[in-house]
């Protein structure tokens, strides 16, 4: 079979890994999928940035959504971010031009995802994203693949890790919120924009994707209880830890007799649980279907070589012809969210 082509647009953390792994791992891909996986082209900001990889072989355009429509690519790689602007437009000419489409953008996907796989449904394309929930976890495929004969009756986890790595520190090091916090800042932890790691905001776009899959409903960010870890104290941390427990930025998604109740806060959990002794920057999803009972996933939530090994999942099944509907079902039938507030009795 032909070579599948890649158009990768965004070279940053999740990009350059990506890259990374296309290139080491060649010969290994192919056996696997029993074509060679190849990229024509690339993209970022910057051309002369030093990138530490070698894009000489690949063509360079200076516009994504140029890009994204090239002859010369099948599937549309998008590791730029953003829930708006070039990501958004771009993988919207890359469905309407024949592509599928890969991404790790949550933003996007928590708030566009509905439509934006309603346009790859309307043109026969796919569009998969499995490095947007828990970076290197395999979410997103346990559940729509592995769990598919389940009904799932909950979703919950750490899928922040940044959040997780701030509270660990705060107890371990017995050092308050503000100090950590810029010591996150400094290790480059932090978003560009970080309330959306210690809002919450971040992890309720995961938890939305998430709980789509899990209830076969239209993705509602907007329905998620927030409440982000900015007030949890140190003496908050000590309190819990005389009881025998530990405070997680805890996302929960259940189907309830009054609707679809999803909520991420700050929580206590029993400090010698799977999610009490989770420590730093790593993220844990809980998943509980009515046959299988409760699987526990753990690992890398972040970080260049976990996203994009999560990243080239979604190639890979691309290249070897599966053509799964992301959202566990197609896109057009997913149902109105009905939220439950959790403050109503
Ligand atoms: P990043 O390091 O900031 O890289 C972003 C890349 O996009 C850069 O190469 C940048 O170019 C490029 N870019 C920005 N604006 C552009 C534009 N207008 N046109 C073309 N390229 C543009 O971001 P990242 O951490 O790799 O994240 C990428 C995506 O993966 C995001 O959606 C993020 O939420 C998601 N994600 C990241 C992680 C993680 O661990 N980092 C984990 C899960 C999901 P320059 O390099 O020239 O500036
Ligand atoms: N800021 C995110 C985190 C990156 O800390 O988990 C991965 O999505």
């Amino acid at each position: 079979p032909a070579s599948l082509r890649l158009g990768i647009a965004g070279l940053g953390t999740v990009g350059t890994g990506t890259v990374k792994i296309i290139q080491k791992n060649a010969e290994l891909l192919t056996r696997r999928t029993g074509r060679s996986i190849a990229i024509s082209a690339v993209s970022a900001r910057d051309r002369h940035k030093n990138r530490d990889i070698d894009l000489s072989d690949y063509a360079w355009e200076e516009d994504a959504r140029v890009l994204a429509a090239r002859d010369d690519i099948d599937v549309f790689v998008e590791l730029i971010g953003g829930e708006e602007g070039i990501a958004r437009e771009a993988i919207t000419i890359a469905l309407n031009s024949g592509k599928d489409v890969v991404t790790a953008n949550k933003a996007l996907l928590a708030i566009h995802g509905q439509e934006l796989a309603e346009l790859a449904e309307a043109n026969g394309r796919v569009i998969r994203f499995e490095a947007a929930v828990a970076g290197g976890i395999p979410v997103i495929k346990t559940m729509t693949e592995s769990l598919a004969g389940n009904q799932i009756k909950r979703v919950m986890g750490v899928m922040n890790g940044t959040c997780n790595y701030i509270l660990t520190r705060m107890e371990n090091a017995g050092l308050p919120y503000d100090e950590v916090f810029e010591e996150a800042r400094k290790l480059g932890y932090l978003e560009a924009d970080p309330t959306l790691d210690v809002g919450g905001i971040d992890a309720s776009h995961k938890l939305a994707i998430l709980s789509s899959i899990a209830f076969g409903t239209k993705p509602a960010f907007d329905a998620v209880e927030i409440e982000g870890i900015e007030r949890v104290s140190i003496d908050d941390i000590r309190r819990a830890s005389d009881m025998g427990y530990r405070i997680k930025l805890l996302g929960v998604a259940q189907m309830t007799a009054r609707g679809l109740e999803q909520r991420m806060s700050p929580c206590l959990v029993p400090a010698d649980s799977p999610l009490g002794q989770l420590q730093g920057g790593t993220n844990m999803v809980v998943i509980e279907g009515d046959s299988v009972g409760q699987i526990v996933l753990r690992g890398a939530g972040a970080g260049e070589g976990p996203t994009a090994s999560s990243v080239m999942s979604d190639v890979i099944e691309i290249a070897r012809g599966v053509r799964l509907p992301v959202f566990g079902q197609p896109a057009t039938t997913l149902r109105e969210t009905q939220p439950a507030r959790t403050a109503v009795p």
